[in-house]
């Protein structure tokens, strides 16, 4: 997925247009981090590491950076970029990580903060992990019957229905911004499916392709793409 511009992975990953102005704002906004920053396909460390899949990271992480050794160690002791976090951090970063080598007096205004994180989230390996998705997954997603879940999946008839799947999320779980889907527990992908399929989970490009598929055909990718890691 390295050539889907901006535009198209907002209109992928933005559940709804009114996030999609906030992405734009934060898209702008986003100015004030990249003199440091670069963020997209591609991206490279610059003073600042890239910031592609930030969220749901440990802080610190990127083995090919040369951090701080305060967040590092945050990192090491459990300090993850979740929503909350991320707002406290770029409200003013020595508050949280005080040795952070992050040189940036932070944004006060909330709505700028909010708008910058929905920005980063576009580049997000796993949008579903981000709080500020709740509502359109409200306490995660609906169980899925017993059933259902039980149903053996084929994984050859699997293979032969990913290559949908695979024009956006890549087969070696690389991505950016597409979410990994390969090497899940079968369970959990057949939930997350459904979900997508009862409309639970808001992206509108994967309801719509999990609107087209049985409950056979969801057990044979989730057999399928549970193989792959
Ligand atoms: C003056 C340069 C500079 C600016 C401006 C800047 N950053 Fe940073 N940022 C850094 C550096 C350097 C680090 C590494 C921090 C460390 O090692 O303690 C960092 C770390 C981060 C991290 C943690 C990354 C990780 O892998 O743990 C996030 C998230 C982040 N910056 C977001 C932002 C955002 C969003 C903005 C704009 C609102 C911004 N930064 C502005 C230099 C900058
Ligand atoms: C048009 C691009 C596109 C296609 C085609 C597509 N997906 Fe997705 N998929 C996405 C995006 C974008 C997301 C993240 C959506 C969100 O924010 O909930 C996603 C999310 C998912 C998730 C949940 C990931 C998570 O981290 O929670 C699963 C599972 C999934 N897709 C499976 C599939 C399968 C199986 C197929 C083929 C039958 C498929 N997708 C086809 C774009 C696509």
């Amino acid at each position: 997925m390295t050539r889907l511009g901006l535009a198209l992975l907002l209109a992928l990953a933005a559940p709804a247009s009114a996030d999609r102005a906030q992405v734009e704002a934060g898209e702008a906004a986003f100015r004030k981090c990249a003199s440091c920053h670069k963020i997209g396909p591609g991206a490279k460390h610059a003073t600042g590491p890239h910031l592609n899949g930030v969220f749901g990271r440990k802080a610190g992480a990127l083995e090919d950076f040369r951090y701080s050794p305060d967040i590092v160690r945050m990192g090491n002791d459990g300090l993850v970029w979740d929503y909350e976090k991320l707002h406290l951090y770029l409200e003013n970063p020595k508050t949280l990580v005080s040795g952070t080598r992050m040189n940036f007096r932070g944004v006060r205004d909330e709505a700028e903060r909010a708008a910058i994180i929905a920005f980063l989230r576009a580049y997000s390996d796993k949008p579903s992990d981000i709080p500020e998705s709740a509502p359109t997954n409200p306490g995660g997603d609906p169980q899925v019957a017993a059933a259902i879940l039980a149903i053996q999946g084929d994984p050859d008839y699997g293979e032969y229905l990913s290559g949908e799947c695979v024009t956006c999320h890549q087969v070696d779980g690389a991505d950016e911004g597409i979410p990994s889907i390969t090497g899940w527990n079968e369970d959990d992908f057949v939930t997350a499916l459904h979900a997508y399929r009862a409309k639970h989970r808001a992206n509108p490009a994967m309801q719509l392709v999990a609107a087209r598929l049985s409950d056979e055909e969801i057990a044979g990718l989730a057999a399928f793409f549970a193989k792959i890691d």
